[in-house]
């Protein structure tokens, strides 16, 4: 899978995604990042200048159209001319704004299903929105909160979709067993030593009976997520009504 990156700051990007986990899957072409410096597009040849005043006035400056346009351009025809096979997909643009839909892991999901992935960083107080109307198909938020720029949010979102590549994580089942799977928070893990600080490790993890230990894995994390977040619960309990007492007569 292979995630663009148009930004002000190639290096922190750089820096920040091909270290450990996601730097291994680089090496191993499981993943490429490709960074892109939206300042090298600009047509001011001079000052290299991306940002001017907001028509209709207020403070801070905005990324003008111009450079983003034509950034998006060379990464989009580098990646037709990579798939020359005839049939155009137009690669999704997504755009890391405190304005778009809250990332959440079913949208990871979605998004590593992608062979190419655009990502848009914005810095000052904005981007035209005449550009972000002609690129952008996807416009999407880490939470609600504000940061200085958009390359921490890209690298956020591009980590979790990584990790989800086939190959990119040792082991496939704990994508699978970890939190948010069915709208659950995972249950608590121990390892050695069976006690530490005189806090034993929970007895029926040390039976061997897996099915116990998977019932009670399953009741912990229904627990867990009930108590921490019992948004994700009411919607797993929705998903999951609990079943009638046959036994009992219905009144
Ligand atoms: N840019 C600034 N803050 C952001 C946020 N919370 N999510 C995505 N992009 C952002």
């Amino acid at each position: 899978m292979n995630f663009h990156i148009m930004t002000l700051f190639p290096e922190m990007v750089e820096q920040g995604l091909t270290t450990s986990i996601l730097g291994r899957a680089v090496e191993n072409n499981l993943i490429t990042i490709d960074t892109v410096n939206i300042r090298d597009y600009t047509d001011d040849l001079k000052h290299r200048k991306v940002d001017d005043y907001t028509y209709g006035g207020g403070a801070g400056m905005l990324m003008q159209a111009q450079p983003i346009y034509d950034c998006w351009k060379a990464i989009e025809s580098k990646i037709q001319n990579k798939n020359a096979d005839g049939v155009s997909h137009k690669t999704r643009v997504i755009y890391v704004t405190p304005q778009g839909s809250v990332f959440q892991q079913n949208m990871a999901q979605e998004f590593a299903k992608e062979e190419d992935l655009i990502f848009l960083c914005g810095h000052y107080e904005g981007i035209d929105e005449r550009v972000l109307e002609t690129i952008v198909t996807d416009y999407v938020s880490i939470g609600d909160y504000i940061l200085t720029g958009g390359e921490l949010p890209a690298m956020v979102m591009i980590d979790a979709i990584a990790r989800l590549v086939p190959g990119v994580l040792n082991n496939d089942v704990s994508a699978e067993t970890e939190s948010f799977h069915d709208n659950l928070l995972e249950y608590p893990q121990y390892s050695r030593p069976e006690v530490w600080m005189e806090r034993k490790v929970p007895q029926i993890l040390l039976s061997g009976d897996h099915a116990k230990v998977d019932q009670w894995r399953l009741e912990q994390s229904i627990e867990r997520t009930r108590q921490r977040r019992p948004d994700l619960y009411e919607k797993w309990l929705a998903e999951h009504p609990p079943k009638l007492d046959k036994r009992k007569p219905v009144l």
